[in-house]
């Protein structure tokens, strides 16, 4: 695979993994919510392994004072996986855009991804769909999926033509069951946009807010995944069993990884065999650490 970023400058890609998680507790009243299991991993590899696949190799973790250092130990420098991984505190829930204010001198004027801890995207041809909105120079991309309880997300509605005409945070009547997923493609200009936003009236620097600023100026593309995609925020009790089955479901009767930030690495060329059969030889005695060893051309 050819890296997406090449002529470009190197697009850089934040994981937002903090909040109090309260949907969840108790299971999250000592730990955070993206240390959680998803079958057989952290729930934070899912998403970190998209922003990889999108050919993203400079990436952040936020997350708060106290869940940090786990993530530290969890996922170290990225070198072993031939990415750098930096880390960063946002001290209290204030919003999601609050992820531009708190990484801007980090982000230092590059285009920049960033993807909900909780949110794991599934698709064929997914590297594809992610590098060509991480190749894009101006504007930003957002992806809608159909959902049944459109008013639990940001809702974006179409004109007849499909053009995008307005989102709106967790409407009480949804114009549309496209919900807004939380990944997100911004161009070098959104630290400066985010500076713009006030925050709402339940006190959050909103996503929403951001991405309407892209909308008003025409540059906010929105990409349909359509039937053969699976989104899932693994944020409630229900929404975690189901992603873990999910995972377990695909994996065990096709023998592919979802969420596996070592195969994508791998695969898109970060790091060698030698170096996934070293990384695999840590955990050989789960059935993860044997299929990475597969994947690598071990015996
Ligand atoms: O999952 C997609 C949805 O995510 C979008 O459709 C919505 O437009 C967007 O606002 C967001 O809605 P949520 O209700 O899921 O947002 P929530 O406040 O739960 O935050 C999502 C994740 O981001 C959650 O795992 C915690 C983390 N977070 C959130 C805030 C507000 C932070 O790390 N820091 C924050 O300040």
């Amino acid at each position: 695979m050819t890296n997406a970023q090449s002529s470009h400058p190197p697009r850089k890609g934040i994981v937002l993994a903090g909040g109090s998680g309260t949907r969840l507790h108790p299971m999250t009243l000592a730990s955070s919510k993206q240390m959680l299991p998803v079958y057989d991993k952290p729930m934070i590899y899912y998403p970190l392994s998209t922003l990889m696949l999108a050919g993203i190799r400079d990436i952040m973790v936020i997350s708060t004072p106290q869940d940090l250092p786990q993530f530290r130990r969890l996922l170290g420098d990225g070198s072993q996986y031939g990415v750098s991984f930096s880390y960063r505190e946002q001290p209290t829930p204030d919003g999601i855009a609050q992820a531009f204010i708190i990484a801007e001198d980090w982000i230092d004027g590059a285009s920049c991804a960033l993807i909900l801890g909780d949110n794991l995207i599934f698709a064929d041809h997914l590297a594809q769909i992610l590098q060509k909105s991480a190749r894009l120079e101006h504007g930003a991309t957002v992806f809608a999926y159909q959902v049944r309880d459109p008013e639990r997300y940001g809702v974006v509605s179409f004109a007849p033509d499909g053009t995008a005409m307005d989102i709106v945070e967790k409407p009480r009547s949804p114009l549309s069951n496209w919900a807004v997923t939380g990944l997100y493609f911004y161009d070098a200009r959104v630290c400066e946009f985010a500076s713009r936003l006030a925050p709402s009236p339940r006190g959050e620097l909103e996503i929403t807010d951001l991405n309407m600023i892209y909308l008003q100026e025409r540059s906010l593309r929105v990409e349909p995944l359509g039937r053969g995609c699976a989104w899932l925020d693994a944020g409630m009790p229900d929404s975690l069993i189901q992603a873990g089955t999910f995972v377990q479901t695909i994996q065990s009767r096709q023998g592919m990884l979802i969420g596996s930030p070592a195969e994508v690495a791998f695969r898109m060329g970060y790091i060698d065999a030698e170096q996934l059969r070293h990384w695999a030889g840590r955990m050989i005695k789960t059935e993860l650490g044997r299929t990475l060893y597969a994947i690598a051309g071990g015996q």
